[in-house]
């Protein structure tokens, strides 16, 4: 877990400094995060903010993921500052979580008075914080804003709506994210098309994968192998949907697959006596949750990605990897209009077609990524708040 400070922070005491001859005042900027995905589309911004002379960053980590291998790791590959206060809500329900979030950040935005309160993503801890802030009267900015899957059947759709509502400034990663804010009234002076910060991280970092000797260590670097991850509440609340994504697998016999297997998946798992069976097999390797630079090595090696997770569409889309996606939408429809991912929801016919398809053909080429931004998202995010 990471570290926490219990005090109470000090009031600001740095509002200005002389930039150029004149006295500019310090923006008090308050970064919340709490998952994985969080962390990730927060890097570029923390690294962004460090450089600036006109503003301070406090990072705030709800604690919605509290292992090892799902917050801390990404602060020591990244080398990021620990977080100012970590406020320790671990899991529960969804209700519970976001009370307990928004009760435990109160104090903190009162001490803080940051003049925006950053947001990124669409996770529990996103959708609390940016309630806390806005009903104590701060400024809420929220990044990737736009993204939508119009299944409200999905918590974090739920969470992204409400947030991008509730936002005075919205960073949305595409175009198309940009139109989705229009198209629900969200008045144009607020949107800014910024790029995704997910992608300046991916372009920056790529070539540090090849540090990692993941594909090797899994005994893969001459098989051919699908990178799997599952994690959505609607894949793994049943055991019927859970089952479905394992025969699939264990039908498809001709190639391995390897998945690292989130916390809450393989719980589920072992209460319905999938994770023994899928161990066994011998076309797939099951491992933790991994690093960002072992995960990226995997899926530019992969023939095929195969997950219900949004981040990984996208950089399987960056890698130059075919994906199959394990849902009925996405928001990431750019990726399905270039024919690099395919919705197969987890219809066992459609997704061993899917697999077996995309197995067999070539695409790796006229993938746009540029429809993700240039790679400097997140200094162009902070640009826009040094002057608001
Ligand atoms: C959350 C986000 C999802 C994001 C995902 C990335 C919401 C609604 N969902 O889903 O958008 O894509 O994170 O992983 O916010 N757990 C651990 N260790 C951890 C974290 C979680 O064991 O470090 C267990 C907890 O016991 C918890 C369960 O996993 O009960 C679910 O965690 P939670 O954070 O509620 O949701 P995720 O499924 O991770």
């Amino acid at each position: 877990m990471v570290d926490a400070e219990t005090e109470v922070p000090r009031k600001t005491d740095l509002p200005t400094r002389k930039i150029g001859g004149s006295v500019v005042r310090i923006k008090n900027l308050a970064l919340v995060i709490g998952t994985r995905p969080q962390i990730l589309k927060s890097v570029p911004i923390i690294h962004a903010a460090s450089r600036s002379k006109r503003i301070r960053l406090s990072v705030i980590h709800t604690g919605q993921h509290y292992d090892y291998e799902m917050s801390r790791v990404f602060f020591s590959e990244f080398n990021l500052p620990k977080p100012s206060f970590n406020l320790r809500v671990g899991p529960g329900t969804h209700v519970k979580q976001i009370a307990d979030i928004m009760c435990r950040l109160e104090r903190h935005l009162h001490e803080m008075r940051p003049d925006w309160v950053l947001v990124p993503g669409d996770t529990n801890s996103a959708l609390a914080a940016g309630l806390a802030a806005s009903k104590l009267g701060f400024a809420v900015a929220h990044i990737e804003a736009g993204a939508r899957s119009y299944d409200m059947s999905m918590p974090e759709e739920v969470n992204r709506r409400l947030l991008d509502h509730l936002s005075g400034l919205l960073f949305a990663p595409t175009a198309t994210c940009a139109k989705n804010l229009v198209l629900e009234g969200i008045p144009r002076s607020r949107t800014i098309r910024s790029g995704d910060t997910m992608f300046d991280l991916f372009q920056k970092y790529r070539h540090k994968m090849l540090s990692s000797d993941i594909v090797e260590r899994q005994g893969l670097a001459n098989s051919r192998y699908v990178f799997v991850t599952v994690h959505r509440q609607s894949n793994i609340e049943t055991r019927k949907a859970l089952a479905d994504i394992a025969r699939a697998i264990l039908d498809v016999k001709e190639v391995m697959f390897v998945m690292p297997v989130h916390p809450h998946t393989r719980a589920r798992m072992e209460e319905f006596g999938i994770y023994r069976k899928l161990s066994s097999a011998n076309n797939i390797k099951l491992t933790g949750p991994l690093g960002y630079f072992e995960t990226i090595r995997l899926i530019t090696s992969a023939r095929l990605v195969m997950t219900d997770s949004g981040g990984l569409q996208k950089e399987a889309f960056w890698a130059g990897t075919p994906c199959v996606t394990l849902r009925d939408t996405t928001e990431w429809t750019e990726t399905i209009e270039c024919g690099a991912n395919t919705l197969t929801g987890v219809d066992g016919n459609r997704m061993v077609a899917a697999i077996r398809r995309s197995l067999s053909c070539q695409p790796r080429i006229g993938w746009k990524s540029s429809l993700f931004g240039n790679g400097q998202a997140a200094r162009k995010i902070i640009a826009t708040l040094e002057k608001r």
